[in-house]
């Protein structure tokens, strides 16, 4: 039942269309289980595919956005601005079953459909979680999309689930509660030196992590620590479309990819306690073989598979090779393409508990 938070200090690394491929497979290799997705981001581009993708799916989304009262992730945070310090139990009311509009997305794929409105909200959020307010708002609104969660599984009878949060680049009050809400971390990245640095942003900002002894530290981490509340465990960090270059630029990339497995590295070095070691039961890897076997994780390229695959809202575990057309124009979907992808998305998800 782990609540898992795709994200990275940096944009366009992957997040939403790793959420829409994880929880879509995850939901065909589990069909027994629900699976649930938040979009805690304003741009909603893991629901946008979730619901049938660039045309289809965005038509959806602007219907539901047009709706007077949201069944969205606003509509919740609406609710809970309204009553911030006492549980609404209203979360149940903003899950959308994704079939009903995507018949290419399993039936047990539920959404909290994500809403450009909460980038206007997130000020009122930090202003409600400001405890000179009220002494212990901080936790209580951060707990908020907990508490989302934890209604959407009681309406479930709290059966097994698995939980997707996608999140937005910045380090928002909404990415912190999605943090909050989160027992293990998935941390997408590509292979460029930004991306090294949002890494290190991550290590800082959620765990405290100093490069220099009179570093500050995120008042997040200060008063996750302060209020006794959990972080997130490292589950994965995740190189994608790491091959998406010719093989001159690949060693480059090599190095990039080897320079970020050293930093998280030496994070667990330091400390293993914010590392979720999996499956369960596994023993401790004790040295960086076995850390990078289970902690590190590479998602091809699949070039315009990908494409075609997220502006129809079509996950790629089901696309079939052949030709399409995408937004008017005929596009090709080689079997090379897919064999490139599939399976390993399909090996990821088999490694998500
Ligand atoms: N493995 C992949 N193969 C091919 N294309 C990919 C792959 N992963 C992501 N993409 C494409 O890269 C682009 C950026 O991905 P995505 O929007 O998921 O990033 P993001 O991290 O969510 O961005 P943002 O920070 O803006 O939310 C998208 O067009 C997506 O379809
Ligand atoms: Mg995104």
């Amino acid at each position: 039942m782990a609540t898992y938070a795709i994200w990275n200090n940096k944009g366009g690394v992957g997040k939403s269309y790793l959420t829409f491929q994880l929880a879509s497979e995850y939901a065909l290799q589990h069909p027994n289980k629900k699976v649930l997705v938040v979009d805690l981001c304003p741009q909603a581009n893991s629901s946008s595919m979730l619901l049938g993708g660039m045309v289809d799916g965005e038509k959806i989304l602007d219907t539901i956005h047009g709706q007077p009262s949201r069944k969205t992730i606003s509509g919740y945070i609406n609710d809970r601005s309204r009553s911030p310090y006492v549980s609404t139990k209203s979360g149940a009311d903003y899950i959308t079953q994704v079939s009903q509009y995507n018949d290419k997305v399993p039936s047990n794929v539920y959404l909290v459909v994500g809403d450009e409105k909460l980038e206007l909200q997130s000020s009122q959020v930090s202003y409600q979680a400001d405890p000179r307010g009220y002494d212990d708002a901080w936790r209580i609104v951060h707990l908020w999309i907990t508490d989302l969660i934890s209604d959407i599984k009681y309406s479930w009878n709290n059966e097994d689930c698995c939980v997707f949060i996608d999140c937005n680049p910045s380090f928002s009050i909404y990415t912190e509660l999605a943090l909050t809400a989160a027992d293990r971390l998935l941390i997408p990245f590509s292979a460029d030196g930004s991306s090294k640095r949002a890494v290190k942003a991550v290590l800082s900002l959620v765990y405290g992590q100093r490069r220099q002894s009179n570093d500050t530290q995120s008042e997040f981490y200060i008063e996750t620590a302060r209020n006794k509340m959990s972080l997130p465990e490292i589950y994965m960090y995740i190189g994608n479309r790491l091959t998406q270059m010719n093989n001159s630029s690949a060693s480059a990339f090599k190095t990039v990819v080897n320079e970020i497995s050293d930093e998280i590295y030496s994070a667990w070095q330091s400390s293993d306690t914010p590392f979720c070691v999996h499956p369960f039961g596994t023993p401790k890897p004790n040295n960086k073989k076995s850390f990078k076997n289970m902690f590190q994780f590479e998602v091809n390229d699949a070039n315009t598979a990908s494409v075609v695959s997220g502006a129809q809202g079509i996950p790629i575990g089901i696309l079939t090779a052949g030709q399409r057309i995408v937004a008017g124009i005929k596009i090709t979907v080689n079997q090379s393409q897919l064999d490139r992808q599939v399976p390993n998305l399909r090996d990821l998800v088999r490694r998500i508990e």
